[in-house]
């Protein structure tokens, strides 16, 4: 195959506001200890008044495109994976587009956490088939905005963020290979019921809580220590690669012993799994690429690396991307 797709840009950005789990326990009751032992979540950047996932997906995209040393003008295509877009249309890939001066198609697609993975597949199919030389994808949540603040068995878990790479075609092979997958049947376990066509926003439905995430956490919580190991082996056959030629695996930023219970399975080495969950809990379809630009930013992603990205979310879905890193390390500020 001659168009191979290459990450050659990336970038971040988290809201400036941030939530303790010591504020958390002035809402509802709960506890710091409860918080860490569970999830091993302390604080989470959530967006204030009049910020929307667009100037979070804005910020990360202008670092990414940045780091590419790439003009908003030479990008063919965008694509945002996200599940709280600011308006259910125009997409949030539209506004984004508009704001940073660039003239391609763009659109959102929306996998919840598994949102960025998702993207990241249509971007490298879209070069591998020679439609685009330039794409952008972006993962970019502010589900926050979508959190009950009462309520106790999720409120703790979400933060808000953005992260973006830029991909472009090359000769040699960056995305190796990707696995994706869905389950309907799980519709049910992780979702938020009203505000959309089958029960619109109404006075009734905010009463009710209606228009905020539920979530069966302990049935979504099995679901996912199944579906990132699997998703994980699934893309690395595809790769004709294993485990042992990983040299980071980054998971989906949802919970510490999610992360764990993964690594065990997978058999893969403590430190070669990146975890910042700590600071930012779950920011969705913003949470892989918001680690991976955290990784490349400490300094410990080099050129040759294998990387898996791996997500799950709701839907259900899930979604494994096996990458071989290819950009110089970030050149250090003196
Ligand atoms: N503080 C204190 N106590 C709490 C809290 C809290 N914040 N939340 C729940 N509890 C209580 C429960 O009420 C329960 O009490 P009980 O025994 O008296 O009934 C007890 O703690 C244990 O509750 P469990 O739900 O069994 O706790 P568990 O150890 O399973 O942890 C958690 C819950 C953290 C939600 C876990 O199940 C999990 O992480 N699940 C996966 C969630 C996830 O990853 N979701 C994101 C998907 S991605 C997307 O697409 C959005």
């Amino acid at each position: 195959m001659s168009n191979h797709a290459i990450v050659t840009g990336i970038g971040s950005y988290l809201p400036e506001r941030v939530l303790t789990n010591a504020d958390l326990e002035t809402l509802v009751d709960t506890s710091d200890e409860w918080i860490v032992t569970r999830t091993g979540i302390r604080e989470r950047r959530i967006v204030s008044k009049g910020e929307a996932t667009s100037d979070l997906a804005a910020a990360a995209l202008s670092r990414a495109l940045e780091s590419a040393q790439a003009s908003p003008a030479d990008v063919d295509l965008l694509i945002v994976g996200t599940s709280s877009p600011d308006m259910t249309f125009p997409s949030t890939a539209c506004l984004v587009q508009e704001r940073l001066g660039m003239a391609c198609p763009a659109y959102d697609v929306n996998a919840a956490c598994s949102g960025f993975v998702y993207a990241l597949q249509a971007g490298t199919a879209a070069i591998e088939s020679g439609r685009a030389r330039r794409v952008a994808v972006v993962g970019a949540d502010a589900l926050t905005r979508h959190i009950d603040f009462t309520d106790r068995t999720t409120c703790v878990l979400f933060g808000d963020g953005a992260g973006a790479v830029i991909l472009d075609s090359a000769e040699q092979p960056g995305v190796l290979g990707i696995a994706l997958g869905a389950d309907g049947a799980g519709a049910d376990l992780l979702k938020i019921a009203a505000g959309g066509s089958r029960e619109p926003a109404s006075q009734e439905a905010v009463d009710a809580r209606r228009t905020y995430v539920t979530m069966n956490g302990n049935e979504v919580f099995r679901f996912a220590v199944k579906a990132i190991p699997m998703a994980t082996l699934e893309a690395l056959e595809t790769s004709g690669c294993t485990v042992a030629d990983l040299d980071w695996l980054v998971p989906h930023q949802a919970n510490e012993r999610i992360i764990k219970t993964v690594e065990r399975r997978l058999g893969i080495p403590h430190d070669r799994v990146f975890s910042h969950v700590d600071r930012v809990g779950n920011t969705s379809a913003g949470s892989i690429p918001l680690a991976l630009d955290d990784l490349y930013t400490s300094g410990r992603l080099a050129p040759g690396d294998l990387v898996a990205l791996v997500g799950f979310g709701a839907g259900l879905t899930w979604g494994a991307a096996i990458v071989r890193w290819t950009m110089a390390p970030p050149v250090k500020e003196a």
